[in-house]
């Protein structure tokens, strides 16, 4: 068997979608082994649990560095360290400069909780829910200097139901983020998709993205 992808995962918070990541990663035929979980922030509840699991750590607080770019430095210096290859931002709540983005270009993926191009940034489910849509998710994305705006590696989509407040519309669309994104990560790692000049070059089934529709 092919040696399994090296992986990173970058966190700020609980880390829901980094343990989908691990948990899929533990079988033995998943093409992606999750080498590193790094967070900006010490507090992150992400860190114990992927600790627990016998996974390396990293915290680079980005209050500990002076700007952006020594904060990303570091991140990058941990990263190489690790030998990672493919990077999983998951929760991770700090905006990466051009510098960064550029040099894992290809291989820095984003999970975002709503079915971009609708919604990018913040807030997602409260404007879904203001707006009235009938349709709402979650994209996995390759990462581009532009936020929000990379191309689409997967989406996954839910009802918007009457009665929603956010917390049921957010449970309602991470559920299926712990779907998509190890399934979307399986097919960066295996190869299946790749970025090529900026566009996405797919050789997965047609009906592919069709089964990941919620
Ligand atoms: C997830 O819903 C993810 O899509 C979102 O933050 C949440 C993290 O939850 N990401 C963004 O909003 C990125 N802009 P988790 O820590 O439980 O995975």
């Amino acid at each position: 068997m092919t040696a399994k992808v090296r992986t990173a995962i970058l966190i700020s918070g609980r880390g829901s979608n980094m343990t989908a990541l691990i948990e899929a990663a533990k079988k033995p035929d998943y093409p992606a082994d999750i080498a590193l979980v790094l967070s900006n922030r010490p507090d992150a509840g992400g860190l114990q649990r992927a600790a627990a699991d016998g996974i390396a750590t990293a915290i680079v607080d980005h209050k500990a560095h002076p700007d952006r770019e020594s904060f990303e430095h570091r991140v990058d210096a941990v990263l190489r360290e690790h030998g990672v290859e493919i990077v999983c931002l998951a929760g991770f709540m700090r905006i990466l400069t051009p510098w960064f983005i550029t040099r894992w270009e290809g291989r820095l993926i984003n999970i975002h909780p709503s079915l971009l191009p609708d919604y990018r940034g913040l807030h997602t489910h409260a404007r879904a829910l203001a707006d009235g849509v009938s349709r709402h998710g979650c994209t996995v994305h390759f990462v581009v200097p532009e936020l929000d705006a990379g191309p689409t590696i997967a989406q996954a989509s839910v009802p918007v139901l009457p009665g929603d407040d956010e917390a049921a519309l957010s449970a309602r669309v991470l559920e299926q983020e712990h779907r998509l994104y190890p399934a979307a990560l399986a097919d960066v790692a295996a190869g299946r998709v790749r970025l090529i000049e900026g566009a996405i070059a797919d050789d997965r089934p047609a009906d592919h993205a069709r089964f990941l529709a919620g």
